[in-house]
């Protein structure tokens, strides 16, 4: 990176084209919440939003963590990349030059020309369309009629038109000497002949063209559709994948709809173009369209920041299950929760929409179901159930994608309420979850391990040292809860916990590797966490958790002297020890909050809420109204 000095007014100027919503929205997903904007914090693990955000002024806290900062910390906190790095993605974000200032300038600049060259042909073939003439004119306008596109729906979508001819873009861009015949090849818009070597002609002859945008409104390729009887192409053409089109990547109409999917909290998930645009043209716009190909992990990726909830229109049938049986394992895999809805045969969303209108859509909207039970209906309907074989076949089926849901007592919700939809005996389903659970697992996760930035994680008041591991007394004895408690105990725990409670790295993958037992299989196995943990510091801290004797400090916080050195104590002691974790936890989130928010004028009336939230768990008044720090009310 260069050392020139960039002037002030360049920051602010990325600064100002850079909305701190939008950017953030952009890596999680982000939430309204009354006048500020919510989410949960990459800086940690988050169970519950604790991530602030203001824009009015621009900045972010995460009340949980203490991370915070504006703009330009996000991205290099996120990125892990230097200030100047981020202030040159942000840059090249908003389409702002930063010159000279560059550090890649030979990377970037290609990408830069890549959509210069890609906004240049939009801006070409949409004025090809509004300037035809003639028959051609009728012909491709009362075709759009037909679709229901009019001239303000070719505006929003920047639909156009590539000529009916051989190389009228290329001769476009050549009269105009902007752009290498080489670029233009690299954006996918012109081909080389084969045969001889100085002729190219364009991609896209006589086609409907549809823009694709990326998730800041920059044109990074089409989809043309095929309009002339003689065209021997297939029905769409697209551009191919280039320096800034990444398919895999890409969301068609997201540009669109991040803000409705947001303010809706689900996304429809469509198959094409049309698809996702006669939906908006009728007023539905939390949609994104996966251009007919098979949904990418990396898409998957991009839904969740927007949302946890999908709505997917299917065929209704096995094989139209089947087939779109990839990108349902990725979506549930991403933990995102799914549902399927079916429109009458021979329909698309398109065809449906512009035939029946928005208030029929949505009903069949209203009339979605859950994946899983989707596919068990359509066992049932498909008369698949009747033979033992048949049910066998079904489980297995069903079982396949039950294992895919991260959430484990969800997962587990399942089976029970399959088991009883379809009077299948409860244990062999259990029994067949958790055998494919385990495989699962073996082929799929190499054991993840959380990443919590050092940094980031302030400890309180109430951590001492004692070995390597920095823990509180409330850690600790939810620790040994988990490893020497009944049932009782350990499931009161795992329904109370959360993550967010839990300030030590350490302490925190133990308790996940830990609640994850509890979900899996129902009791804690410590051996098997031993084996299947990485950090050391966990490793040490359950090594000695787990010893039969260890030293046991007075708790200094709990009301409750810690009284697990104790043997006598049975297993009432350790129901009423997860109870007082439970609650200090809860005492020590609500006093960091309050420190956290003290200087802030406007928060006086929220400080009193949350003292006298205090006040009533250590009175033991049972609070059940306690919400998350995250929430407000
Ligand atoms: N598609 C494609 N290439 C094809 C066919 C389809 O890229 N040869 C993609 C397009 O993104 C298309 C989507 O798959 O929008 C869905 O395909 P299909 O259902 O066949 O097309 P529709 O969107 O219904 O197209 P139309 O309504 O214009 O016929
Ligand atoms: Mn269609």
């Amino acid at each position: 990176m260069s050392n020139m000095r960039i002037p002030q007014e360049k920051f602010d100027e990325i600064a100002q084209a850079n909305d701190i919503i939008d950017v953030i929205s952009s890596y999680t997903n982000v939430k309204r919440r009354s006048k500020s904007f919510i989410a949960l914090c990459p800086f940690h693990p988050d169970r519950n939003p604790s991530l602030h955000i203001s824009p009015q002024k621009q900045v972010y806290h995460c009340f949980s963590c203490g991370a915070s900062g504006n703009v330009f910390t996000f991205v290099q906190e996120y990125e892990k990349i230097p200030f100047m790095e981020a202030a040159q993605k942000l840059a090249v974000r908003a389409g702002i030059d930063m010159g000279s200032f560059s550090g890649k300038p030979d990377l970037s600049s290609e990408m830069s020309v890549q959509f210069e060259i890609n906004r240049a042909a939009a801006r070409i073939f949409y004025d090809n369309l509004n300037k035809l003439t003639g028959t051609e004119k009728d012909f491709v306008w009362g075709y759009l009629k037909k679709r229901g596109i009019d001239k303000d729906a070719v505006k929003k979508f920047g639909i156009g038109y590539s000529l009916n001819t051989w190389s009228s873009l290329f001769s476009h861009f050549a009269e105009e000497e902007s752009f290498s015949p080489e670029d233009l090849e690299k954006a996918g818009l012109i081909i080389k002949k084969e045969e001889d070597n100085a002729r190219w002609y364009d991609r896209f002859r006589g086609r409907l063209m549809f823009p694709i945008f990326n998730e800041n409104d920059k044109v990074v390729g089409f989809g043309g559709r095929k309009m002339h009887e003689d065209d021997l192409g297939g029905k769409y053409i697209n551009s191919p994948e280039t320096r800034i089109y990444n398919k895999s990547k890409i969301l068609y109409g997201l540009n669109f709809s991040k803000d409705s999917i947001r303010a809706n909290d689900y996304v429809i998930l469509v198959e094409g173009y049309m698809d996702l645009i006669s939906l908006f043209l009728a007023g539905v716009t939390n949609v994104v369209a996966s251009s007919g190909t098979a949904l990418t992990e990396e898409q998957v990726q991009l839904i969740k920041r927007y949302t946890k909830s999908v709505v997917i229109i299917y065929d209704a049938d096995i094989a139209g299950i089947k087939a779109a049986k990839r990108g349902t394992e990725l979506l549930l895999e991403g933990g995102l929760d799914l549902h399927v809805v079916t429109l009458p045969e021979g329909d698309d969303p398109d065809s449906f929409i512009r035939a029946k209108g928005k208030k029929d859509f949505d009903m069949y909207l209203s009339r979605k179901q859950s994946i899983i039970r989707f596919i068990s209906g359509l066992y049932e309907k498909e008369n698949k159930l009747s033979t033992a074989e048949e049910k066998a076949d079904f489980v297995k089926e069903i079982i396949s994608y039950i294992v895919r849901i991260p959430d484990k007592l969800k997962a587990v919700f399942y089976v029970k309420e399959i088991a009883q939809m379809y009077k299948l005996y409860e244990s062999d389903l259990r029994d067949a979850f958790t055998a494919a659970n385990r495989q699962y697992k073996k082929e799929s996760f190499p054991k993840t391990s959380v990443v919590i930035p050092a940094s980031k994680r302030p400890l309180s008041a109430t951590h001492k040292k004692t070995t390597a591991v920095k823990f509180s007394a409330a850690e600790r004895d939810m620790l040994d809860v988990f490893i020497n408690g009944g049932y009782e105990a350990t499931q009161y725990l795992a329904e109370n916990i959360h993550i967010d409670y839990i300030t030590s790295p350490a302490v925190l993958i133990l308790a996940e590797a830990m609640l994850d037992e509890i979900a899996n299989e129902g009791r804690i196995d410590t051996a098997r966490i031993m084996e299947n943990i990485n950090d050391t510091a966990a490793k040490e801290l359950l090594g000695s958790l787990s010893a039969p004797k260890y030293e046991i400090s007075k708790s200094d916080t709990l009301q409750t002297h810690s009284i697990l050195a104790s043997s006598e104590k049975g297993m009432l002691n350790y129901n009423r020890i997860a109870k007082d974790v439970i609650k200090q936890f809860k005492i020590s989130r609500l006093e960091n909050l309050i420190e956290e928010i003290k200087g802030d004028h406007e928060m006086g009336n929220r400080i009193i809420e949350l003292q006298k939230k205090i006040r009533n768990l250590k009175n033991g008044v049972n609070d059940t109204s306690y919400d998350e720090p995250g929430e407000e009310s």
